[in-house]
């Protein structure tokens, strides 16, 4: 690029901040003013089965675009994106990762909405913000997914009493009242004694959030010679399961080393310079022929 008396202002004012090395980057992306948008478009309450569907292909097309995320997870209007340990996505540039992420999963949701809603006008464009936080290991890692899982838990069990009282002709003050204070078995039995309903009957989809990873399927078929060979390739998968009740296993952890290999084989494919890889409890080493 050539020099001109003007480039001191990229020089002096820009900044790239880079994200620390040897940490699992998530960006988070949440809905702005959602409580808005689900009412101009009608969303059911307190779920609406096709928004949260339209979130959940929004973040499989993330998995699809960007190989670095690892995993993601998500709940109402908002997911998290885990990217692997050592990315070196727009070389951890904070700026260049979140405004990527934000814009397409911010596009795909504005493609995909007539698929989902076909009879539903699109009435104001949706928009995310976004933000990038560093998780230093895999507890951390795992630590945070279970707390956004939690939240999920906690407002959807409160949301669905709260939807149950109004639909039943308590106004929403009333029903904000009759909630103050009650514990999780409270509203468990509040549910079951008024309206006869087992909350744990309810859309995993709902209770539990949306995880979405690469899963790896087998596939025997011939090679050349016509012999059988075990291929496998990794497969988008969308589940409705329990992050909060894992707590790493002793001494290994299946879930926890799985993460860490499905990383390190995605690791090898964009360098192909590396021969092997290696590794044990939270560390990996490549070899590199020189
Ligand atoms: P900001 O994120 O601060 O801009 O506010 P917000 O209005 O998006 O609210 P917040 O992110 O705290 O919460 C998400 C809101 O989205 C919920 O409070 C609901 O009002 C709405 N929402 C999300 N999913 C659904 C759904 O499936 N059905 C309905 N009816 N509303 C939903
Ligand atoms: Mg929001």
């Amino acid at each position: 690029m050539a020099n001109s008396q003007y480039e001191y202002v990229k020089r002096e004012f820009e900044f790239d901040r880079r994200l620390p090395p040897s940490n699992w980057i998530v960006v988070r992306i949440d809905g702005c003013h959602f409580h808005r948008f689900s009412k101009t478009h009608a969303f059911e309450k307190p779920n609406d089965e096709n928004a949260l569907r339209l979130m959940e292909t929004c973040a499989t097309a993330m998995l699809k675009k960007f190989p670095d995320i690892v995993f993601a997870y998500g709940a109402s209007d908002e997911y998290s994106f885990v990217f692997r340990e050592q990315t070196e996505f727009y070389n951890r540039r904070e700026s260049k990762i979140l405004s990527l992420c934000v814009s397409y999963f911010t596009s795909v949701y504005v493609m995909k909405w007539k698929k989902i809603f076909p009879n539903k006008e699109l009435k104001e464009p949706p928009y995310f913000d976004a933000r990038a936080v560093c998780y230093p290991n895999l507890k951390t890692i795992r630590d945070y997914l279970a707390w956004r899982q939690v939240d999920c838990h906690i407002n959807n069990q409160y949301n669905t009493c709260f939807w149950m009282l109004v639909k039943s002709g308590k106004s929403e003050q009333e029903a904000q009242l009759s909630l103050k204070g009650t514990s999780s078995k409270d509203k468990n039995e509040l549910l079951a004694q008024q309206f006869q309903m087992n909350y744990d009957d309810e859309l995993a989809m709902f209770r539990k959030g949306s995880s979405v990873y690469r899963e790896k399927e087998g596939k025997v078929v011939k090679n050349d010679y016509g012999d059988p060979i075990k291929r496998t390739r990794p497969i988008l998968t969308v589940a409705h399961v329990d992050i909060i009740g894992f707590s790493f296993d002793k001494p290994n952890d299946a879930v926890a080393l799985s993460l860490m290999n499905e990383s390190a084989s995605l690791m090898i494919e964009p360098y192909p310079d590396i021969a092997f890889g290696y590794g044990f409890g939270s560390e990996y080493r490549y070899v590199v022929p020189i």
